[in-house]
């Protein structure tokens, strides 16, 4: 059987890779021709140690090929990016509508389509009407002559290909043989159970899932501002409040990034403005814990006169090289965007600065030794396992700054910071 990933990155070329390695013969197409020529010389990104092996060896046996145009297949999955537009948080389907676009003149009655990609709730039904729009030639007497259906990525970025194949699915379909068709296809190559429901609720059990993550977040995230204003140390007070049997508060960070969870829940506020009160909210007050890292981080630097910063970690959560929506990458951003001082930045899990911080002289990657000896001000921004315990290492003299908003003891803080 033949399967069709349209959208060969985090998603697709993992996803390509496993139904590669389960059988089946995998036609990969992507837009983007600088991806397909790196997907071709082996050069797949780092994110997933084993997925370059993978790759490689699925296109030295043929089990996975590139293609352009589109070729036939049996079943077409659509992996590819839902971004949010620049204005107003609404989502951007243009690239889903593509893709639609160019499987429709390919499509034979059978075919199964399955978008994978993160969508607002209707949006499959939607594309099942605008295929067959493209394609009336596949509807008889009312009846689609294809399936289309919704299945929801819930992988973990770090652990896409085990995750890939040992989480439970949500399946849903425009109509029962949509669902069926498709939780048939998912139940030969996932380990996990599959789920079968319809497409609105697989669409809405998505933005559910990462909403109620970034709820979870802000109550964190609050209560560690609401803390430091009242003079409580925000991590112990969260491992005093766990003790409680039925309570789990989660750990406070410098805000939430990634592709999913700051994205996501805009998809639900927009369906829903007058409804989603508490959706919203949560985002705004994650988006406001990372400008009040800053402004932390700001306030007290402004006692020297030629501050030298180091900011451990630049990865979005910890034990990835994963920098996508970072907090710590837009506090750093902002920091050598205003030349608030020197910058030692420390992220043991990548090579080289990102572009978009590239290009500034006051900023350096550099190794965890040598930005604490250089450093008068230490900013902990992502957890990796290796600062565990960095604040107790530091040698005298240095200002710590954690994301719970605790400035290291001995450090006077300035009247005005109370009233942030
Ligand atoms: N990355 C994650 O951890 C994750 C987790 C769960 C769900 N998702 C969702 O999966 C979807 C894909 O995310 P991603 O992280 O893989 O995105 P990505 O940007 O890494 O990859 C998408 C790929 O699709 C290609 N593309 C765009 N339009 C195309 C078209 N018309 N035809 C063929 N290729 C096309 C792009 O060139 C790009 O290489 C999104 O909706 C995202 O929200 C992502």
């Amino acid at each position: 059987m033949n399967v069709c990933v349209m959208g060969l990155g985090y998603i697709g070329l993992p996803l390509a890779a496993v139904l590669a390695r389960s059988g089946y013969k995998v036609l990969g197409v992507d837009i983007k021709p600088a991806v397909v020529r790196s997907i071709e010389s082996g050069e797949i990104h780092g994110l997933e140690p084993p997925l370059g092996l993978l790759v490689i060896e699925a296109i030295r046996r043929g089990s996975l090929s590139l293609c352009d145009p589109v070729p036939h297949a049996d079943v077409y999955i659509l992996a590819v990016p839902t971004p949010l537009k620049k204005k107003k948080h609404q989502v951007d389907l243009s690239y889903v509508e593509k893709a639609v676009d160019s499987v429709a003149p390919r499509l034979r009655p059978g075919n199964l389509v399955i978008i994978e990609s993160t969508v607002p709730v209707g949006t499959t039904e939607k594309m099942s009407r605008r295929l067959l729009e493209l394609r009336p030639d596949l509807e008889r007497e009312g009846k689609s002559l294809i399936f289309v259906a919704h299945c929801p990525e819930r992988v973990l970025p770090g652990k896409i290909l085990d995750e890939m194949v040992e989480v439970d699915r949500i399946v849903g379909g425009v109509d029962a043989g949509s669902t069926r068709e498709a939780g048939d296809f998912y139940a030969t190559f996932v380990r996990g159970s599959i789920h079968r429901t319809e497409a609105r609720t697989a669409e809405m059990c998505k933005l559910a899932e990462n909403a109620s993550r970034d709820v979870a977040i802000s109550f964190a995230n609050e209560l560690s501002m609401l803390c430091d204003k009242m003079g409580i140390d925000a991590a112990n007070l969260i491992r005093l409040a766990n003790h409680h049997p039925r309570v789990n508060i989660m750990d406070p960070g410098p805000g939430v990034g990634g592709h999913c969870i700051p994205v996501d829940p805009w998809f639900l506020v927009q369906s829903e403005p007058q409804g989603t009160d508490l959706i919203r909210t949560a985002r705004k007050v994650n988006e406001k814990k990372t400008a009040w890292l800053l402004k932390r981080i700001e306030e007290t630097i402004s006692h020297f006169e030629k501050p030298v910063i180091a900011c451990l970690g630049l990865a979005y959560k910890p034990e990835v090289a994963d920098l996508r929506g970072s907090p710590a990458v837009s506090i750093v951003n902002s920091l050598c965007s205003q030349n608030r001082g020197d910058l030692r930045i420390v992220e043991p899990h990548i090579k080289d600065l990102p572009p978009v911080l590239a290009g500034f002289n006051c900023c350096r990657l550099v190794d965890l030794e040598e930005a604490i000896a250089e450093a008068s001000v230490v900013a902990l921004l992502t957890r990796h396992n290796s600062f565990e315990g960095i604040q107790a290492r530091l040698p005298d003299g240095k200002i710590f700054i954690d994301p719970n908003g605790v400035v290291s003891p001995g450090w006077r803080r300035s009247g005005t910071e109370a009233a942030n």
